[in-house]
């Protein structure tokens, strides 16, 4: 359905869980508190949802975290999502790290994309930035995704990680660091599109050096000839460029220097069930509350529709990260899903 600014509401982002098996700087550095069990929607909670979301028009669904897969049979609720009448697309966006060895029950589920959430290509890097020495096992889970032809992208969050670790960019003409340079090479031999998202002041990202993209699109632009604007649009916010004989794409997610709200096109869930209208403010609707409050079936089913409107016709016309002091969500990306 519409919003109230006649955008087209057709994608529903779910946060499965808060937990996660690493501890990025800028997301979860340290052990946070989660969310108890039992405050988290079940897989049955989150379907019921959905099929009323789908009446609505809602055709796309992304799995997020936390690290969705860390929570038990996550691929059962992808296999079920994907059962649902209306539901097109059921896609994850995931830190890899699980990724091989779960690569059957994903492809089983009929899971059509999978972000790959990974911001260098250097091993001491990695550790350093996500506390895990994961690299390789990331890598690999990659690769085991394109053999199993899922489409694949990469998500880098634009952070200054040389000005962090204090160390001299690599490159002085253009000041591209290793980091961005790594990533972008893996869209010369492979057909992944890498994108690179702006950061944003949610959560623990306030606290780290942010490449802003009106300079990092013109320095990648000087660095590698032939980088043309492409036509392609995938699901979300990425404009997408394309290198001369690089097979994926190069894609920019620029929430902050390009803002895209006008085109918005979703709404998000966290893992406690509060369906959230904007990503920068905490305005929303408990549909917790409703999926386990009294009534019959048909009654919960009108109630969710209710909810689903509500948010829906709530949503802002854009968000506000340029002006600190307006924004409300004080939840991490981590417990909303990006
Ligand atoms: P696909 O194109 O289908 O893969 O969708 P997507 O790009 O929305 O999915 P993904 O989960 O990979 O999102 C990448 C990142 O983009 C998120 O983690 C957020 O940081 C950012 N993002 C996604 N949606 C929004 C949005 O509505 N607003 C803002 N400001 N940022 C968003
Ligand atoms: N700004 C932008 N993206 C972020 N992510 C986590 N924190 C931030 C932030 N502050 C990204 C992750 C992952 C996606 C789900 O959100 O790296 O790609
Ligand atoms: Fe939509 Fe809010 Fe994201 Fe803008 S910031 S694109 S309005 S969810």
């Amino acid at each position: 359905m519409k919003d109230s600014f006649g955008r087209e509401i057709d994608y529903l982002r779910i946060s499965i869980t808060d937990r996660c098996n690493l501890r990025c700087l800028y997301c979860m550095p340290g052990n946070i508190e989660t969310v108890p069990m039992k405050d988290i929607l079940t897989f049955e909670e989150i379907a019921a949802l959905v099929r009323c979301a789908a009446q609505l028009g809602i055709s796309k669904i992304k799995i997020t975290g936390g690290e969705p897969l860390v929570r038990r049979n996550a691929c059962n609720l992808i296999k079920m999502l994907k059962g649902i009448k209306g539901i097109e697309q059921v896609t994850l966006t995931t830190n890899g790290l699980l990724l091989e060895e779960m690569i059957d029950y994903l492809t089983d589920a009929g899971t059509d994309c999978i972000n790959i959430s990974l911001d260098t290509l250097d091993r001491d890097r990695y550790r350093m930035i996500t506390g895990y020495d994961g690299l390789d096992k990331v890598l690999k889970g990659l690769e085991t995704s394109l053999d199993r032809n899922i489409p694949v992208k990469i998500n880098a969050v634009s952070v200054n990680w040389d000005r962090y670790f204090r160390e001299e960019a690599a490159d002085k003409t253009t000041g591209i660091s290793n980091d961005i340079r790594g990533l972008i090479s893996l869209s010369e031999t492979k057909p992944v599109d890498v994108r690179f998202i702006e950061l944003m002041p949610i959560g623990f990202g306030k606290d780290y050096p942010g490449i802003p993209h009106d300079s990092l699109i013109p320095m990648i632009q000087d660095s590698f000839t032939g980088m043309e604007k492409d036509s392609y649009h995938g699901n979300g916010p990425a404009s997408y460029y394309h290198i001369k004989g690089h097979m994926g794409r190069i894609g920019f997610i620029s929430a902050i220097h390009g803002k895209f709200c006008d085109s918005c096109n979703r709404i998000r869930l966290t893992s406690r069930g509060y369906l959230k209208s904007c990503l920068c403010y905490d305005k929303g609707v408990d549909v917790k509350d409703i999926l386990r409050g009294e009534g019959s079936k048909f009654q919960m089913e009108e109630r969710l529709l209710e909810g689903l409107k509500k948010c829906i016709l709530s949503k802002p016309d854009s968000h506000s990260f340029s002006n600190r002091e307006e924004i409300t969500e004080k939840l991490t990306m981590s417990a909303i899903g990006g």
